[in-house]
């Protein structure tokens, strides 16, 4: 695209933890072109340097350093196609539903839209056909939308199992069942997030709601589309296949990435094998890659063979962080298999999983 047709977006949540990897992230994107900012009353009507605690690596753009937040409200996108939304779920509900009303796109991070029957809830690394659902949404919002629609991406510890678990399904049939305990880095909390005080030293073993989420999103995010008997379609939440999931969360004191531990039993016996599943989920692509994503990774799961690695530090980065690492892939003596996932929760976790949403609705024609 030439700069005069890249399409203009915003951001809402501009200040926080994902609002600013969005902003890092749409500072030279080739088809999106940052045009206005939302956040709360508290910083809405300041210059964004003002409004920001940065806390990213690189400078605030030179682009976004003029730019003045406003309130979360439509009347000041006006001219935007799409906007990218970081807000708290505290209010993101009634936001994203107004921008929706007013023709915008809304790719959005938060939990209120993602249990909703006409939501897509994508991985993109994963699930790009439920983009199948948004004319529904369109049809059945009241009134009738030409061109708006809300897309969420899943929770942070959903985004990283998901990815392995569907290439697995996708190489061997469907799982039967999965165990899984995660790691989570402070980030996920936003910012300030959990007091240090908290969790220097320590572990939390409990996240509000973040099984529940888990073990919910990965049931929609692996099932299919199908149709009920008034011609409606709906996700099946692979009822076709139960799945079972059990999800333990625990906070961490790592800022970023989270590692999960996954034990998962299939429905074919006997079950791959150890090396079979390695070469699996080494081979897998996404349809982000396929289909031309610019933000998508090369290797959407990169696999170590070293015996203590991944490990947040050293692999959160990876393909900028769009991408998932998988290792100590062996032999369950309870389940089937077990590994080690690590995703970084900020990037392919949140904001990188809606710019690659957004490049799929672009490819397949939903934004223009
Ligand atoms: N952090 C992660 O790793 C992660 C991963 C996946 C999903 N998520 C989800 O993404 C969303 C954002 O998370 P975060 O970690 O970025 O949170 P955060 O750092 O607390 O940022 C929240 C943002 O919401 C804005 N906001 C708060 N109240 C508002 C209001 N009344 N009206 C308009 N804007 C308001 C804040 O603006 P002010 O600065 O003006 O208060 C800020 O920009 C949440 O729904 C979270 O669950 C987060």
């Amino acid at each position: 695209m030439t700069p005069e047709s890249k399409i203009k977006v915003g951001v809402l949540g501009a200040t926080g933890t994902v609002g600013q990897r969005f902003i890092a992230l749409l500072a030279e994107h080739p088809y999106f072109v940052l045009h206005a900012l939302g956040a709360s009353s508290r910083s809405a009507g300041k210059q964004y340097p003002q409004a920001v605690l940065w806390k990213q690596t690189s400078p605030i753009p030179a682009s976004v350093r003029d730019m003045v937040v406003n309130e979360c409200k439509p009347e000041f996108f006006k001219e935007c196609s799409v906007v990218f939304s970081g807000l708290d779920a505290e209010v993101a509900g009634d936001i994203e539903a107004a921008f929706r009303s007013a023709e915008l796109v809304v790719f959005s991070n938060a939990k209120n839209f993602r249990r909703d029957p006409t939501v897509p809830l994508i991985v993109p690394l994963v699930n790009s056909s439920h983009f199948a659902m948004v004319p529904q949404q369109r049809t059945l919002h009241n009134p009738p939308l030409k061109c708006g629609f809300i897309l969420t991406n899943a929770n942070c510890s959903t985004t990283g199992v998901v990815v392995p678990l569907a290439a697995l399904e996708k190489a061997f049939g469907p799982l039967e069942s999965c165990i899984i305990t995660t790691m989570q880095a402070i980030s996920g909390a936003g910012y300030p997030g959990v007091p240090s005080l908290d969790i220097i030293d320590n572990i939390v073993p409990y996240i509000s709601g973040e099984e529940e989420k888990m073990e919910w999103e990965t049931l929609k995010i692996l099932g299919g589309i199908t149709e009920n008997d008034n011609a409606e379609k709906c996700f099946d939440m692979h009822s076709r296949h139960p799945l079972r999931i059990s999800a333990s969360c625990n906070r961490v004191p790592v800022v970023e990435g989270h590692t999960e531990c996954v034990s998962v039993r299939f429905a074919r016996r006997p079950p791959p094998s150890p090396q079979q599943v390695r070469e699996a989920l080494a081979a897998y692509t996404s349809d982000a890659y396929a289909l031309g994503c610019p933000s998508a990774p090369r290797h959407t799961i990169f696999v170590h063979e070293e015996p203590d690695r991944p490990q947040p530090r050293l692999d959160r980065d990876y393909q900028k962080g769009a991408g998932v690492s998988v290792g100590r892939i062996r032999q369950c003596k309870v389940l089937d298999i077990k590994f080690t996932v690590l995703a970084n929760n900020v990037a392919i976790g949140a904001a990188t999983s809606s710019i690659l949403n957004a490049e799929l609705a672009v490819i397949k024609g939903y934004v223009s």
